[in-house]
């Protein structure tokens, strides 16, 4: 996700545009940049870091000008730089553009732009469009939005963007394809945003970019919206914006963990694009074809990790072993760090972090370097310290995840492992090629089968309702389930201050099973798969105990049903897929629960989105 800001009209346009990006940082942070027509000319002002600090680079400049476009970044390609930041021009230096999405083909559009002289100075996917849209103008000899238009129909991916061309600064071209895009509509001015918080203050009249639509921004003129497949013009509605700042940043939600809970189905998309093939029958990782003879040859694997991302590690586990019969090893990187493990040569590590920067996970691995291991990587931050020290990786794209509690981030990380897990699994030859293919399709699925879940919401606020004012809770699951319960226990007390554990079910009988009674609340992560007749006795054994059940079961579950207090249902999918469904019922109930307690669920008491101390 990336922030993208317009104005054009009659005031300064600097102030607008930098308070602007501030206002979608949340979108985005790790570099900025500001494009400004100044007497015909582009003046351009760009840099890594927050955006204060590419505001205070141009204040040292000359910042007029009453027309411009700016950008807030969230690296995909290229890491985070003062070159790969935007706004970029193109080799004229006529036009410069700001991008926020991804562009799949943009290798063969890169080789294509080489082919006819071209030269780029970053390793983004958007300086491709810039120029590409430049090629388009040269050959065609036509103005700037035509070009645009036959430019987007060559491109496969999502945009939403903004270009103009220095020689008519006061007209700037948008289109959206996948990411979002808003046009305000003031006196004799208008503003573009990725959404309405740049320009709140000057406008509530707005108009939403459709998904293939483009349109011609100017000060004065009517919007001109077109289609870019047939350039038939379309009628933009206009909106009045009832909300405020802080509800448009979440999205009109209450709280950003709420937003990121429903963002799941295209943060898990977003981590498909470009590797989940699954028509084709392929997976394709960079990073792990880099080193995929270290990978097929490894005597073990050993994931670091801590909080909710060393739960993505144990369901890991169970995905590399079930897949790719590869001995795994879990660990806290707190303790790893510490431990004076023994590390072979022929060791992998894989280092999952959602911030990148936590203090324990990064230790861990620099300890495993200087052991001659090789590091992989998962963040969800691109450039962020974890990612850097790794030798290789695999970035999850959930977009900024801003609610400590972590919920995107992680169903992502396990986008990602279980990518890995069947590309290993097939790098060294564990299944036949129409057992990968079935599991590829199912895989594709998820994202659409997620959405189904989230309309139980309203179930789950109930049975909220109803355990909001426990004192302890147990979760329990068995397999690649058991991750799941341990990581609905961790959401309940981080955000709630409920104490939850979670446990292997089978271990109730070893203990926890002592505190079985009417008000303990026993979360029972229980889908149709290997383990459910089990479960189903596990359900009755807290039952015999007054013990109040709340089961997660699979659609059409009639046995669990009978027994237990609540169920909420998931979709019929492979058993070691389910993890990526069981966790949005706990992720949800623990939002509700702790809303109810009047919890900051954002920012829960002693809590930080990341530890990057001890
Ligand atoms: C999860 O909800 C918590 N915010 C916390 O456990 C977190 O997962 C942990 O601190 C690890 O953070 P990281 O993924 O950024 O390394």
């Amino acid at each position: 996700m990336c922030g993208i800001v317009g104005y054009v009209g009659d005031r300064k346009a600097f102030p607008i545009l930098v308070n602007g990006l501030k206002r979608l940082e949340y979108r985005g942070y790790d570099s900025s940049g500001v494009a400004l027509s100044q007497n015909g000319e582009i003046t351009l002002f760009k840099k890594q870091g927050m955006v204060k600090e590419m505001e205070d680079h141009a204040l040292e400049h000359d910042t007029s000008g009453s027309s411009g476009i700016a950008h807030t970044r969230w690296a995909t390609h290229g890491e985070p730089s003062d070159e790969n930041s935007h706004p970029h021009l193109s080799n004229s230096g006529n036009l410069v553009l700001v991008h926020n999405g991804i562009i799949e083909n943009y290798q063969s559009l890169k080789k294509l732009l080489l082919d006819k002289g071209y030269t780029f100075q970053s390793e983004t996917d958007t300086e491709i469009l810039v120029n590409l849209i430049q090629y388009v103008q040269e050959q065609e000899s036509c103005e700037l939005r035509k070009a645009v238009r036959l430019a987007l129909t060559q491109v496969v991916g999502a945009y939403a963007i903004c270009i103009y061309d220095k020689s008519y600064p006061e007209d700037i071209v948008v289109a959206k394809l996948g990411s979002p895009l808003v046009i305000g509509l003031g006196v004799n001015e208008k503003f573009i945003g990725s959404d309405a918080t740049p320009f709140l203050e000057y406008t509530k009249e707005v108009i939403y970019l459709e998904d293939g639509e483009m349109a011609s921004v100017s000060a004065t003129e009517d919007l001109d919206i077109r289609l870019i497949d047939t350039n038939k013009e379309v009628d933009g509605k206009i909106h009045q914006l009832e909300m405020d700042l802080e509800s448009i940043e979440k999205g009109g939600y209450d709280y950003f963990m709420m937003k990121e809970i429903y963002e799941q189905p295209r943060a898990i998309y977003d981590t498909f694009r470009g590797r989940l093939l699954a028509d084709k029958g392929m997976i394709k990782m960079s990073g792990l074809e880099e080193y995929s003879d270290r990978f097929r040859t490894a005597d073990r694997i050993i994931i670091t990790a801590c909080g909710t991302s060393w739960h993505s590690a144990l369901v890991a586990e169970y995905l590399f072993e079930e897949f790719a019969r590869v001995p795994v090893e879990v660990e806290y990187g707190s303790e790893f760090r510490y431990r004076n493990p023994i590390i072979r040569k022929n060791d992998i590590i894989i280092a999952i972090s959602q911030s990148g920067e936590t203090a324990d996970t990064l230790a861990a691995i620099k300890m495993a370097k200087k052991a001659g291991a090789l590091v992989f990587g998962i963040c969800n931050v691109p450039g962020s310290t974890i990612s850097r020290e790794a030798h290789a990786g695999a970035y999850t794209h959930a977009g900024p995840e801003i609610g400590v509690a972590s919920t995107k981030a992680f169903t992502s990380q396990i986008t990602v492992l279980t990518m890995m897990a069947l590309e290993l699994g097939k790098i060294r030859g564990e299944f036949s090629t129409s057992e990968y293919r079935a599991l590829l399709r199912e895989l594709s699925v998820i994202p659409k089968k997620i959405e189904t879940v989230l309309e139980s919401i309203d179930l789950i606020e109930d049975i909220a309702t109803q355990y909001k004012d426990a004192t302890n809770a147990l979760y329990l699951g068995r397999g690649v389930n058991f991750p799941i319960a341990l990581e609905g226990a961790l959401k309940l007390k981080e955000i709630s201050y409920i104490h939850a554990e979670g446990y292997p079910a089978a271990e109730m009988k070893h203990g926890p099973i002592a505190l079985i009674d009417e008000n303990m609340p026993v979360f029972v992560v229980a889908p149709n798969n290997g383990h459910y007749e089990k479960l189903v006795s596990n359900v009755q054994e807290v039952k015999a105990r007054s013990g109040k059940v709340i089961a997660v079961v699979t659609k059409g579950d009639t046995e669990i049903r009978n027994a237990a207090d609540h169920v909420i249902e998931i979709p019929e999918t492979l058993e070691a897929l389910t993890p990526l469904l069981t966790v949005v019922p706990l992720q949800l109930l623990s939002y509700f629960i702790a809303v109810m307690r009047g919890c900051d669920v954002d920012r829960p008491r002693n809590l930080a989105k990341s530890v990057t101390v001890e």
